[in-house]
């Protein structure tokens, strides 16, 4: 019947409201596509959380899920459900978009940059030791397939989404051997793609300017190796207003995965208070990743002009609506 099915993880916290949220926008939307909800509540086997096998099972089946926000527990034994994810389904590139929101006023109006993170190694390998007492090691792992796996992705996307600028983002200087080969494996991909303008830039640097000036990285793509990604995206997030208002995506051969990258907010779970809108953004990069063009910028032009008119927004963004209000208010512009 033309409509496509979709693995959906509410998850933890406020996940359940802002993903309540999605939907109804969806439906008002009129978006051909089914959603296949799935708890990945953790289950234990042998001490350590797991994600249960129906969720694993529903998006290799569908290949294509959005997810909320999964509470992360510290400590010895227990991986992020969040890392889990990514790494059974081997989802290389964490594509995260960061761009001004009109309306909502920062120290700047001129933030529109991409982060393309590795999503598989480097000190998320996980490889961790005491070596004696009072002594440990940390691996840091890159190899050169997930680098030029995920340098192809960024320069594929640099050329799809017509930003034809590639900067390779890292710490060589000093990380010599790992930087040096992720480095070598974006390099050598550039004479491929000789439309695309390629260069590399330090990473302690890049924050330097990017807070004085967010400017000159609009129109580029940056690639780099997976803890980096991790901070830096955090760090755009917040020129913009935070982590209510970015998408991600996590892009794998045989599965990608949409995230919210905000936690779950216990604080304000189940109030009626939280912003759907990362989530929302989220499904809209989800939308365009299925060829659904129109139905992406149909919805996330209703939620930036809500956001935009500042009647109808959270408490996050400085607003007093609820969630119901400010879902209201983008299902009225969708002509509901
Ligand atoms: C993110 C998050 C995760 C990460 C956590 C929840 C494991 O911070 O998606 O950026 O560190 O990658
Ligand atoms: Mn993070």
């Amino acid at each position: 019947d033309g409509t496509t099915n979709v693995t959906l993880i509410p998850g933890d916290g406020i996940g359940p409201e802002i993903a309540e949220s999605v939907k109804e926008i969806f439906t008002t939307a009129k978006v051909p596509i089914k959603w296949e909800e799935v708890s990945v509540a953790p289950i234990l086997v042998d001490g350590v959380s797991t994600i249960p096998a129906d969720a694993i099972s529903s998006i290799k089946k569908n290949t294509i899920a959005l997810k909320g926000p999964l509470a992360t527990p510290i400590g010895k034994g227990h991986v992020s459900l969040n890392l889990t994810l990514r790494r059974t389904f081997n989802l290389y590139a964490n594509v995260r978009p960061c761009r001004s929101v009109e309306g909502y006023k920062t120290a700047y109006d001129n933030v529109d940059t991409v982060i393309i993170r590795e999503n598989t190694e480097g000190e998320y390998s996980g490889i961790e030791h005491e070596v004696v007492d009072g002594v440990v090691q940390s691996i840091k792992l890159i190899t050169h397939e997930a680098s030029n796996r995920v340098a192809r992705y960024a320069f594929e996307y640099a050329r799809a989404n017509n930003r034809l600028h590639v900067t390779a983002v890292h710490k060589a200087p000093i990380m010599k051997m790992s930087d040096g080969m992720f480095l070598r494996a974006c390099r050598e991909l550039a004479p491929e793609y000789p439309d695309v303008k390629y260069d590399e830039d330090l990473l302690d640097r890049v924050c330097l300017r990017i807070v004085q000036n967010p400017g000159p990285y609009a129109e580029r793509v940056m690639v780099m190796p997976n803890l980096y990604g991790d901070i830096l995206s955090d760090m755009c997030a917040g020129l913009i207003g935070g982590l209510g208002l970015t998408p991600s995506g996590n892009i794998g051969k045989d599965a990608s995965i949409f995230e919210a990258v905000h936690g779950s907010a216990p604080d304000i779970a189940g109030k009626g208070l939280a912003n759907p809108t990362a989530l929302l953004l989220s499904s809209c990069m989800m939308l365009r990743h299925m060829g659904q063009f129109d139905a992406a910028a149909k919805i996330e032009s209703a939620a930036l002009k809500t956001i935009a008119e500042g009647k109808f927004i959270t408490g996050d963004l400085r607003g007093n609506a609820t969630t119901q209000q400010y879902t209201h208010e983008i299902l009225k512009k969708l002509g509901a």
